[in-house]
């Protein structure tokens, strides 16, 4: 890390779109002396159904961008990019990168009792087989079933939560999942948690639903104090929190104004490609 980035830097957040407010939503919650500033790749959003090369490359830009704000840390709010990027960033880039897979593997791993746990993510995400292998590095004797459920995004991005569509979509892809007796089913994807009380109507009561993004804020809380990069809050910011996308800056707004317990005045937009 490099020196100008002190304690009062914002911790830098990312996703393909606005699934990552999720988390950042969390982050202000848990460490609210932090300022974030997050970025939605609005532009290229969904990363789920492109290939490891592009989602590396993607998020190699992204970091670049976040380091020209000073971040002190960075979040990769997003489950497919933290799949598939997070070891390769984390070679290339002198800066702490946090990802969700690990903390949300952690939280099932705790909270299965008969050791079957089960994962919704995006095709990427599904495919890599990442939240298997490290939840059985964890705990061998875990039985893990992973699905991919690619049409959850765009209704997510849409804004199609009350819609009918979406509880036909929820019940054909979690149909095959509801007939297993798994006890814990993981959100591996930053966009579901938006979904959660209709995934919630469709599995039942009878299933936990883990949602990593409590755990990544608690790990970045872990990471901060560690490092004794806490922000002890003392400087009073203009603006804690500042919403960059690369495409459709209103349309993020609006939305992002629905997923945070706080007014989002602005979305700046940025030429993400450039970096
Ligand atoms: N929200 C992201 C994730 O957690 C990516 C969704 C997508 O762009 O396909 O996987």
């Amino acid at each position: 890390m490099s020196m100008e980035n002190g304690k009062n830097a914002p911790v830098g957040v990312f996703d393909s779109g606005v699934g990552g407010l999720t988390v950042a939503r969390e982050i202000s919650r848990q460490l609210p002396n932090e300022n974030i500033i997050y970025f939605g790749d609005t532009a290229r959003v969904p990363y789920g159904s492109k290939s490891q090369n592009t989602i590396i490359r993607f998020s190699e830009q992204i970091i670049r961008f976040l380091k020209t704000k000073q971040v002190k840390a960075i979040v990769i709010a997003c489950n497919t990019a933290s799949a598939l990027a997070l070891d390769a960033v984390r070679d290339e880039f002198d800066i702490p990168i946090l990802g969700v897979v690990i903390p949300g593997a952690r939280a099932a791993v705790e909270a299965t009792g008969n050791k079957k746990v089960g994962v919704v993510g995006t095709d990427a995400t599904v495919q890599s087989g990442m939240y298997t292998k490290i939840i059985q590095g964890m705990a061998p004797d875990i039985t893990v079933i992973e699905k991919a459920c690619p049409l959850f995004v765009p209704l997510v991005e849409e804004g199609f939560k009350e819609h009918q569509v979406t509880r036909e979509v929820i019940e054909y892809y979690l149909e095959p999942m509801r007939s297993t007796d798994i006890d814990t089913m993981i959100l591996g994807c930053t966009h579901y948690p938006l979904l959660r009380s209709k995934i919630r109507e469709y599995m039942g009561d009878k299933i936990q639903i883990v949602n990593p993004a409590y755990e990544t804020a608690m790990d970045l809380k872990k990471l901060l104090h560690e490092r004794d990069m806490e922000n002890d809050g003392k400087t009073v910011q203009h603006s804690r929190y500042a919403f960059y996308v690369s495409d459709a800056a209103e349309k993020f707004r609006k939305f992002a104004n629905t997923v945070m317990p706080f007014d989002v005045p602005t979305t700046n937009v940025v030429n993400i490609e450039e970096y």
